[in-house]
């Protein structure tokens, strides 16, 4: 790669640099699709074969099996958690999910106590000494106790999204709007109130989902060391705005095959994202932490991208060329609905190709809690 931009609060280079190594990714594809795969592109559903570098160090030998999985709030992270889910399904593996959330198992803030989680597979006995393969869903990140839930080794992996679209989504989503513009104009008004961290649900809520305090937040020494913490405890912090970059990445580090990272497209015409230029720099003063946050992770990613050697491209590009491949095969289509319990809408896939892979691919993160809780519980509905 070599020439990827930094991400900055303040310039417009930012949408140069972006848009260069999106261009730069673009031609390299689209040359390697020309080369490589005009054999295979004659309308019938062949595997495709995997690119060289795939197969480098016979990397799908160990896949990693233990993942904690920390989602945060609006990150466009259930595509991740959907992956998470699919897989550990496929493979048999035991989810810590929360019993008592019949809608999709996530745990919250709730106190992780063994007697609320569902039991991991064909175990009925004494629940204190239950362990998992994956942790999947909002939990605030807590090394040492998730860790004692897990079995051996876990990666540890999350998600970030550029602060202020990540903030107008939640505003969005959980009605928040009111809320939020309030508490931005008295920050904008008087910061000096916001000296112990303030409380308002969507100030950086990453970093809180990541282990933080509300108060912590305020003092940029606290920020500091937290980041490079996780940037030690973490195994990768994938970025949503470059998520196929990210999975390419994740793929890698989980030794798994790139069908297992696959995911359904979501169409972005329905997409709204009105954040004006006055908004973005309020937001990254009040939301300092997630910017210093992201900030880092961003350019930790690029770096994560050259270590990861020159056939990084062509393997993006031959994931990029599969996500097609697949949502064309299993025909989907999208809609939005209604989720009442959070007065809140999401959008729901089906497809029309009843293969078991398209219909997995298909899944909310509530139908995959409806098949897992089964599995592990048969009681649980
Ligand atoms: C469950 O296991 C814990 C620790 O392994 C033990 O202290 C406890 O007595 C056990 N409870 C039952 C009901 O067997
Ligand atoms: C800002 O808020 C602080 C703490 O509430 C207060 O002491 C200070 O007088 C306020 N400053 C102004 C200019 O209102
Ligand atoms: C911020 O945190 C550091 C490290 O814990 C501490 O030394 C410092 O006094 C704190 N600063 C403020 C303003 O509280
Ligand atoms: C925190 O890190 C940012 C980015 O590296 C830096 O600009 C800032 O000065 C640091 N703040 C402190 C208090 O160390
Ligand atoms: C986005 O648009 C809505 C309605 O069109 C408006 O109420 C809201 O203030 C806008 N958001 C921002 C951040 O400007
Ligand atoms: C349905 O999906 C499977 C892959 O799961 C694929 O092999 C098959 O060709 C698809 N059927 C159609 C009609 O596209
Ligand atoms: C898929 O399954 C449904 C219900 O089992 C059935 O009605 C439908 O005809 C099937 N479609 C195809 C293309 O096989």
């Amino acid at each position: 790669m070599g020439n990827y931009g930094s991400w900055r609060i303040d310039g417009d280079n930012k949408q140069i640099s972006f848009f260069l190594t999106v261009l730069l990714i673009n031609v390299t594809a689209m040359v390697w699709y020309s080369i490589v795969l005009s054999r295979d592109i004659d309308g019938s559903p062949i595997k495709s074969i995997e690119p060289q570098s795939a197969f480098l160090g016979k990397i799908h030998l160990n896949p990693i099996n233990n993942i904690v999985y920390i989602k945060t709030h609006k990150t466009a992270s259930t595509s991740l958690h959907c992956i998470l889910c699919r897989y550990g399904y496929k493979n048999r593996l035991s989810f810590l999910f929360s019993r008592l959330n019949r809608d999709n198992g996530h745990l919250r803030k709730t106190a992780l106590r063994p007697s609320r989680f569902l039991p991991p597979i064909g175990n009925t006995g004494n629940s204190s000494s239950f362990k998992y393969n994956i942790l999947t869903g909002h939990v605030t990140y807590s090394r040492r106790r998730i860790g004692s839930f897990m079995e051996s080794n876990p990666k540890y992996i999350t998600i970030l999204r550029e602060p202020a679209r990540q903030i107008e989504s939640h505003m969005n989503f959980f009605r928040q709007r009111k809320r939020v513009m309030n508490g931005l104009r008295l920050f904008t008004e008087n910061a000096t109130k916001f000296e112990n961290g303030g409380n308002a649900g969507s100030r950086n809520n990453q970093i809180v989902d990541l282990g933080l305090t509300l108060s912590e937040t305020a003092n940029e020494t606290i920020i500091n060391e937290t980041i490079l913490k996780l940037d030690k405890e973490f195994d990768l912090v994938l970025i949503a705005e470059y998520f196929d970059e990210s999975l390419v990445l994740l793929k890698r580090i989980l030794h798994w095959s790139f069908d297992d990272i696959l995911y359904l497209v979501k169409n972005q015409r329905g997409h709204r994202e009105n954040i004006t230029d006055d908004f973005r720099p309020k937001i990254y003063k009040w939301s300092r932490a997630d910017v210093l946050l992201y900030q880092y992770f961003y350019e930790r990613l690029w770096t994560r991208i050259e270590q990861y050697g020159p056939g990084f491209e062509a393997d993006l590009a031959f994931f990029r060329h599969r996500l097609r491949e697949i949502n064309n095969w299993c025909s989907t289509s999208q809609k939005v609905v209604v989720n009442k319990a959070y007065k809140s809408k999401q959008l729901e896939f089906t497809s029309k190709n009843n293969s078991t892979f398209c219909q997995h691919l298909a899944y909310s993160s509530n139908d995959w809690y409806k098949h897992i809780a089964i599995r592990q519980d048969r009681n649980a509905f």
